[in-house]
C-alpha cells in the first residue's frame, strides 16, 4: 500500500530561475488543500543540512507568483553529493516528519533527491533552469523568461549596432548548453550563433563572413555567443583587428537569471507544482515531473538522468540560412 504523505518539504536548488516562485505556491497550497502540511526548507540542500526548516502557510505565498528569483533562496552543495552528506539530509527529513520531498533544480538536484528517495524520502523533482538542458523535458521553469529578457537587451543592441554599423558580440548564459543562445539567435534575427555543443567556432571563417556581409550592405553583425564558448571580448578584439569594423562585446549575465516570470513560466511552473504534490500522494517517489508532446508527464529519475539532449540540428540550420 502506498506510504500515506503527511508533510511536505520543498526547496529550490542550483541556479535560481523565473517561475520558481510559481512553483513554491502551487507546491504549497495544492498540498494545504488536500491536509498536508508543508515545510520550506532555505537554501537548498544545505539548507536542509543546516535545518533551516520552516512551516509554510497559504498565506507565506501569497503575492509570490509575479516575482522572480525563489523565496526559499537557493545554493549549490557540495555536501549533498557525498554519502555522508545524503544520509544526515535524509536523517533530518525524518526528525522533521518529512515524508515526501519536492525538489525544484537541474540534474544535479535531482541526483540529490534521487539519493533522499532511495533513503526512504519520497522525492519528485520539477525542472528549473534557464539552461532547459534537462533531457526528459522540452519545457524548463525560467527558459521562456530568461529568452525573452536576454531578446529584449539584445534588440537593444541591436539598435545600436546599427545606427553605428558595428559588429556586436553579444554573450548569453548557458556554460554547457547553447538553448538559450540557439533561442536569442533566432529570435533576434542575428548573424552568427556560437554554440558550446557545436564545437565549430572558427575565426576565420567569421572575420569572411562579417566581410561579405559588409559587401551585401548589411549595417551590422551581430554575434550570439554562449557563455560555454565564452572569450566574447578577445573575439570582438581580433573581429575588429581583421576587419577594420567596429566591433563591442556586451556580456548580458545575471540578468537573464532574474526578473517578473512570463505568463508561460507562471502557468507552467504552476501545474508542475501542484502536480508534484499529486503524484506524492499516489504514493509515487524518485520521478520528475516533464513536459512533452504537449502533455504533463512524469519520469523515473533514473531513466530521468540518463536521457541525452541535443541541440535541434534542424533549428539551428534554420538559423543559418535565416542569417543571409
Ligand atoms: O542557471 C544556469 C546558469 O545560468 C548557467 O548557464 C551558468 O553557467 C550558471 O548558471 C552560473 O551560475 P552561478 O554563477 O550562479 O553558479
Amino acid at each position: 500500500m502506498a506510504k500515506q504523505i503527511r508533510t511536505i518539504g520543498v526547496l529550490t536548488s542550483g541556479g535560481d530561475a523565473p517561475g520558481m516562485n510559481a512553483a513554491i505556491r502551487a507546491v504549497v497550497r495544492t498540498a494545504l488543500g488536500n491536509g498536508v502540511k508543508v515545510r520550506g526548507i532555505r537554501r537548498g540542500y544545505s539548507g536542509l543540512l543546516n535545518e533551516d526548516i520552516i512551516d509554510m502557510t497559504a498565506r507565506d505565498v501569497s503575492d509570490t507568483i509575479q516575482r522572480g528569483g525563489t523565496i526559499l533562496q537557493t545554493a549549490r552543495c557540495l555536501d549533498m553529493c557525498t554519502e555522508e552528506g545524503q544520509q544526515k539530509a535524509a536523517a533530518i527529513c525524518k526528525k522533521y516528519e518529512i515524508d515526501g520531498l519536492v525538489v525544484i533544480g537541474g540534474d544535479g538536484s535531482f541526483k540529490g533527491a534521487r539519493a533522499l528517495s532511495n533513503l526512504g524520502v519520497n522525492t519528485i523533482g520539477i525542472p528549473g533552469t534557464i539552461d532547459m538542458d534537462i533531457a526528459c523535458t522540452e519545457y524548463t521553469i525560467g527558459f521562456d523568461t530568461a529568452v525573452n529578457t536576454a531578446m529584449e537587451a539584445i534588440d537593444k543592441v541591436r539598435d545600436t549596432s546599427t545606427s553605428h554599423e558595428r559588429c556586436s558580440v553579444v554573450e548569453v548564459m548557458g556554460r554547457d548548453a547553447g538553448y538559450l543562445a540557439l533561442w536569442c539567435g533566432i529570435a533576434n534575427g542575428a548573424e552568427k550563433i556560437l554554440l558550446p555543443e557545436e564545437h565549430d567556432y572558427n575565426e576565420e571563417q567569421i572575420i569572411q563572413d562579417i566581410t561579405e556581409n559588409r559587401k551585401r550592405g548589411k549595417k551590422h553583425y551581430i554575434i550570439i555567443n554562449a557563455e560555454g564558448v565564452g572569450d566574447s571580448a578577445n573575439l570582438a578584439r581580433k573581429i575588429e583587428e581583421a576587419t577594420g569594423m567596429e566591433t563591442r562585446a556586451t556580456i548580458l549575465g545575471y540578468m537573464q537569471r532574474g526578473g517578473s516570470p512570463t505568463a508561460k513560466d507562471r502557468v507552467y511552473a504552476s501545474i508542475m507544482g501542484a502536480k508534484a504534490v499529486q503524484l506524492l500522494m499516489e504514493g509515487k517517489t524518485n520521478r520528475v515531473v516533464g513536459y512533452k508532446h504537449g502533455e504533463y508527464v512524469d519520469f523515473d529519475i533514473d531513466e530521468a538522468l540518463d536521457m541525452q539532449k541535443a541541440i535541434p540540428a534542424y533549428q539551428y540550420d534554420i538559423a543559418k540560412g535565416l542569417s543571409i
